[in-house]
């Protein structure tokens, strides 16, 4: 008779490590902090070469690239411009509109 407590006690105790082992292994999930897209969606200033700048620069990755750039001299803007074009294969073809990408960069985050 003492036997068989002894088989409830093991079983309750392979129970126990199953939900335990089972607790610490599922998967973590991360806890998702943005809610809505639009509150990551990226607004750079109104200016001209605004639209030039939404059409042309956002194929590849957001504008939160040029966002989070420091404030730099028009040439550094050029040749970012240039290795996006030359380097990476943006597909603007016409230097008017490259010049007003750059001459808009240079105004909203331009080295004074
Ligand atoms: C064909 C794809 C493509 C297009 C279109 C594109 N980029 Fe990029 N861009 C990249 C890649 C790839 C990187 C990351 C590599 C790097 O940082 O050098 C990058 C990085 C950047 C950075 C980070 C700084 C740096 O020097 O890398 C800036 C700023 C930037 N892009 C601005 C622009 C602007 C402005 C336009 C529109 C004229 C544009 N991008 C269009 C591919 C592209």
């Amino acid at each position: 008779m003492k036997r068989n407590y002894f088989i409830y006690f093991y079983v309750f105790i392979c129970f126990v490590l199953v939900i335990f082992s089972w607790y610490s292994v599922r998967k973590k999930t991360i806890p998702i902090q943005v809610k809505d897209l639009s509150e990551i969606t990226v607004q750079l200033p109104d200016s001209n070469g605004v639209k030039l700048v939404q059409a042309n620069c956002v194929t590849c990755h957001s504008l939160r690239y040029i966002q989070i750039q420091p404030n730099i001299t028009k040439a550094a803007w050029k040749k970012i411009v240039k290795k996006m074009v030359v380097n990476y294969g943006a597909p603007i073809q016409d230097t008017n509109t490259v010049n007003q990408i750059i001459t808009y960069l240079a105004t909203i985050k331009g080295k004074k």
